[in-house]
């Protein structure tokens, strides 16, 4: 089963979120943020941002240079932790989640595909991709079919066996992109996942994750300085002063 429902709640942070009333047919929320505020030491970064976003539903996130927008999916995406408000993916509050199930949510559910990549230095493309896979403890001949067609998608099986030394920087980008996508994660946080490629290769990473959102009806927040970008996202909000709108 993909997502984090589970049969019965185990936690007191499960499903205690407002529910909409019955008769409301709208998308069930795969992302609910409140009120976040980040402060590195004097430097207030995020200041009551609250942001929804709808199963299948794709947003834009735009904003000048360090007006906080890595710092927001982070929050997110549980890399880090904000200092006040609420984070809820799709009925589970996860800013206040111990690390063992703030771990295994983020697996099964959060792909990041982040600004400056992360890719394991020693781990070639193929084993980059394949890493999340293994830790989700998918078996071999299905890791194998997984990791295959991700490398076919983002055009890389001829550069499967290099290091990421080895790669250009639109090459390590779209490694990092099939590994944000390989368990088919329901909520995508995307860092300027288009930053390094040439307009073509990102046309193309654009289509691609356009289509398997829609396919798969993930959420994606993506941030981009590119208003190309924002042509596949449903809405686009902006980050000024530490706030959206
Ligand atoms: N770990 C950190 N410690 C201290 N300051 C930080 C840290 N991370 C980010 N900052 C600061 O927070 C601000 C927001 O940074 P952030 O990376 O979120 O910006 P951004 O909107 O993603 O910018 P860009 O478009 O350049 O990627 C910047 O002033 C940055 O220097
Ligand atoms: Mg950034």
């Amino acid at each position: 089963m993909r997502g984090i429902f589970p049969a019965v709640a185990n936690n007191a942070n499960e499903f205690s979120m407002p529910k909409p009333a019955s008769s409301d047919t709208s998308p069930p929320l795969a992302l609910a943020a409140s009120k976040l505020s980040k402060r590195f030491g004097s430097q207030a970064v995020l200041n009551g941002v609250s942001l929804e976003i709808k199963t299948g539903e794709r947003v834009g996130l735009m904003g000048p240079s360090g007006s906080g927008k890595s710092t927001l999916l982070n929050c997110l995406g549980g890399i880090d932790r904000p200092d006040d408000g609420e984070i809820w993916v799709h009925g589970t509050r996860i800013d206040q989640l111990d690390g063992h199930r703030l771990t295994e949510l983020r697996r099964s559910t959060i792909g990041s595909i982040f600004q400056f990549f992360h890719l394991l230095p020693t781990l070639t493309a193929y084993e980059n991709i394949e890493f999340p896979l293994k830790l989700s403890g998918w078996d071999g001949s299905r890791r194998r079919d997984r990791v295959s067609k991700l490398l076919k998608q983002v055009r890389l099986e001829s550069r499967q066996h290099a290091l990421p030394s080895q790669l250009s920087g639109g090459e390590m980008q779209r490694v990092a992109i099939a590994r944000a996508l390989a368990s088919e994660p329901s909520l995508l946080l995307a860092d300027e996942p288009t930053g390094n490629l040439d307009s073509q290769t990102g046309q193309h990473i654009l289509e691609l994750l356009e289509s398997l959102a829609e396919s798969t009806q993930t959420a994606l927040l993506l941030v981009t300085h590119s208003d190309a970008a924002t042509r596949i996202c449903h809405r686009t909000v902006h980050m000024i002063d530490g706030q959206l709108n």
